[in-house]
């Protein structure tokens, strides 16, 4: 690839709220924390992202369908989207652009209702447990995709 691969990161709801969120599960870390991190990383891996974080599921939507348009790939944490929407599954396939989902928290082991993703079964793959590393892992996994492809 010979242009900068170019990358939207998606956050989806209540990941605003990092920092103070359930410190517990999701530790202190603050999004714009995450967003500096993987700003640093795209820029050792030789890559552009564009973070985005919304509560709601249309404007979600509205960046997938944007993305479209500029992006090789996205990397999307759902939030709790995971767990229930079939729109962001069929906007993310609909994208035609490979996708890697990433969780804070390893969602296999927490509640049962956390185990079904609709995203995962149209992903490249998936990182979770690992903290807001799970996002620096995520973003060179989708980059080694990209080059790969
Ligand atoms: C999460 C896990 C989801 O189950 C939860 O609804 C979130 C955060 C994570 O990053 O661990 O909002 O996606």
């Amino acid at each position: 690839m010979s242009e900068l691969p170019r990358v939207q990161v998606l956050h989806g709801p209540n990941l605003n709220l990092l920092g103070t969120r359930e410190p517990d599960i999701y530790g202190k870390t603050t999004l714009e924390q995450i967003d500096a991190a993987l700003a640093a990383a795209a820029k050792e891996h030789g890559a552009e992202i564009e973070c985005f974080q919304t509560n709601h599921e249309g404007l979600l939507l509205d960046r997938i369908h944007e993305a479209i348009g500029w992006a090789a790939g996205i990397l999307i944490n759902p939030g709790g989207f995971t767990h229930t929407s079939v729109a962001l599954r069929d906007g993310l396939a609909g994208s035609g652009l490979p996708v890697v989902e990433v969780h804070l928290s390893n969602v296999f082991a927490r509640e049962a209702f956390r185990h079904h993703s609709y995203v995962s079964g149209v992903s490249v793959g998936l990182v979770a447990g690992f903290g807001p590393r799970s996002y620096t892992l995520g973003l060179e996994a989708l980059l080694d995709h990209l080059r790969a492809v």
